[in-house]
């Protein structure tokens, strides 16, 4: 996939239309929001400075598909991402988290995906570094960790160990200057049949031959400090936080594991040592700045009347906490500030006991775009039961499947399991296109139970009829009691 720079809104809608049906009007939306933080990006740094992220609000009924879209979104741009919930915040000094704390999980989410990218950039050096030591490791000559002797005894077998990884994979890869010498010392030779040892167990290493044996390695692994441990990350001044983290020492020990494990463990060590920290957090400060995306999904929930009691005192405090932040504030990480003036917000409620008149007026100012999500239709319901890249019948047809037993669905069993979300979203609460699994579940609670003693039994294949999904579900649209609970 091409990095989002590239995606035009049209694009990014052509995307979301693999997964999510209907709902355009949401789909441009942010299809726009998140190209406009590319176009500011070519302006001119004055003007750049006076543009504001547009934030969106998104409302719609409940299964319509409002946190769908945020989910999907999130794979496909290479900004960073992250959807909170409003309703699991509280106000500063309560018990629960600090709103703050969104901003830190966003930066989080930059420095993994900055990291990531520049592990890329020197996967090779790194994974050839970590192959080496895993050769060594396995002939026994692991210079890592303290057994300094080792390091004493090298140059008697004529093998010159190097604390630089880089240098002893050329060293070992070709035979090295020694060879040059006309005539071979007995050390010399040693260390021709040294390397000849190695290139053997390289290429043992390589095809994955010792895979599954075990070995010993040095991991060193930092302990969590127990008070934070106690308090939990977000009561902490975040600056303390990492003072005292870098108080407690690296403790190192040796551990077995598997040499797949051990390869995976000293690739990770090798990237750290190639990879430049200050750098990549440096980098993901400015991504989250420049390019992050806040999803508040739930923000109905922090929406109140005017009544003053209790609950409502406590949403009000989250949305006074909560404006800061969405209007531009600095806001303390344990690696350093992040000015949140850039960052896009999207939220979502489904807004049926409130409205978005309930926000704070300067929260609501915040939020010039409303797009409101249209409750779906028999005829998307039908659409969502097959379209999408992992529709619902694709879902139940490869579970089955694993059992032996193929399943098929003829157009008209869609079309009935269609009207009959469609008839008990009408009559019941409308639960939207959630309703379409439970329907899904009751077709196939008798199949999914039976299904491996069918194929034992040489029934490997079933096509599922409009009829059989209306006889399943007969007894439950009759009986008012018991569609409550099942449906
Ligand atoms: N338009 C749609 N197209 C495809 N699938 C959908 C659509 N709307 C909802 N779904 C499916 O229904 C489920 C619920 O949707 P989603 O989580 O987006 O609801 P929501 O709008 O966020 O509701 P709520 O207000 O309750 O949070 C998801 O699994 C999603 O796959
Ligand atoms: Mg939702």
């Amino acid at each position: 996939m091409r990095a989002m720079k590239d995606l035009t809104p049209r694009e990014i809608v052509a995307e979301l239309d693999r997964f999510i049906i209907g709902q355009d009007n949401a789909k441009r939306a942010v299809a726009v929001a998140v190209r406009n933080r590319w176009r500011r990006r070519q302006l001119d740094p004055d003007l750049a400075r006076e543009v504001a992220p547009k934030n969106i609000i998104m409302i719609g009924p409940t299964g319509v598909g409002k946190t769908e879209i945020a989910r999907r979104l999130s794979k496909l741009v290479s900004a960073p991402f992250i959807k909170v919930e409003a309703s699991k915040y509280t106000e500063v000094g309560y018990h629960g988290r600090d709103v703050e704390s969104m901003v830190r999980d966003l930066l989080e989410v930059a420095i993994k995906m900055v990291r990531r990218e520049q592990a890329d950039q020197v996967r090779e050096r790194a994974e050839a570094a970590a192959e080496e030591r895993l050769v060594s490791l396995l002939l026994g000559e692991d210079q890592s960790g303290s057994d300094a002797k080792a390091k004493h005894d090298a140059p008697e077998r004529g093998w010159v160990r190097d604390e630089d990884a880089g240098y002893r994979r050329e060293q070992a890869g070709t035979p090295g200057p020694v060879t040059v010498a006309e005539t071979k010392t007995a050390s010399e030779t040693a260390s021709d049949e040294h390397n000849r040892v190695r290139e053997r167990m390289r290429q043992k290493v390589r095809e994955g031959f010792f895979d599954d044996r075990e070995i010993e390695i040095t991991v060193r692994e930092k302990q969590a400090a127990p008070i934070m441990g106690m308090m939990g990350p977000d009561q902490f001044d975040p600056g303390m936080s990492s003072i005292l983290e870098n108080l407690i020492p690296e403790k190192s020990h040796r551990r077995k594991v598997t040499v797949k494990r051990a390869r995976a463990i000293l690739l990770e060590e090798e990237t750290d040592k190639l990879v430049d920290t200050d750098k990549t957090v440096e980098q993901a400060i400015e991504r989250t700045e420049q390019s992050g995306i806040i999803f508040l999904d739930e923000i109905d929930k922090i929406a109140t009347s005017e009544s003053k009691h209790g609950a409502d005192v406590s949403r009000q405090g989250v949305q006074r906490d909560l404006l800061p932040i969405v209007e531009g504030s600095a806001v303390n990480t344990r690696h350093g500030v992040v000015n949140t003036d850039q960052v896009l917000f999207v939220a979502a409620g489904a807004f049926h006991s409130s409205s978005v008149k309930d926000l704070m007026p300067e929260l609501q100012g915040r939020f010039p775009i409303r797009v409101e999500l249209e409750a779906l239709t028999r005829d998307d319901f039908k659409r969502i039961l097959t379209e999408p890249h992992a529709a619902l019948t694709r879902q139940q047809e490869a579970l089955l499947e694993t059992e032996g037993l193929t399943i098929t669905f003829t157009p008209e069993s869609v079309d009935a399991m269609a009207d009959l979300a469609a008839e008990a979203n009408a009559s019941m609460e409308n639960i939207g296109a959630r309703r379409l699994m439970t329907v899904m579940e009751c077709v196939f609670e008798e199949i999914s139970f039976r299904a491996p003693d069918m194929v034992k039994n040489g029934e490997t294949e079933l096509t599922i009829s409009d009829e059989f999904v209306r006889e399943r579900l007969k007894q439950i649209m009759q009986d008012e009691d018991l569609r409550k609970f099942v449906l």
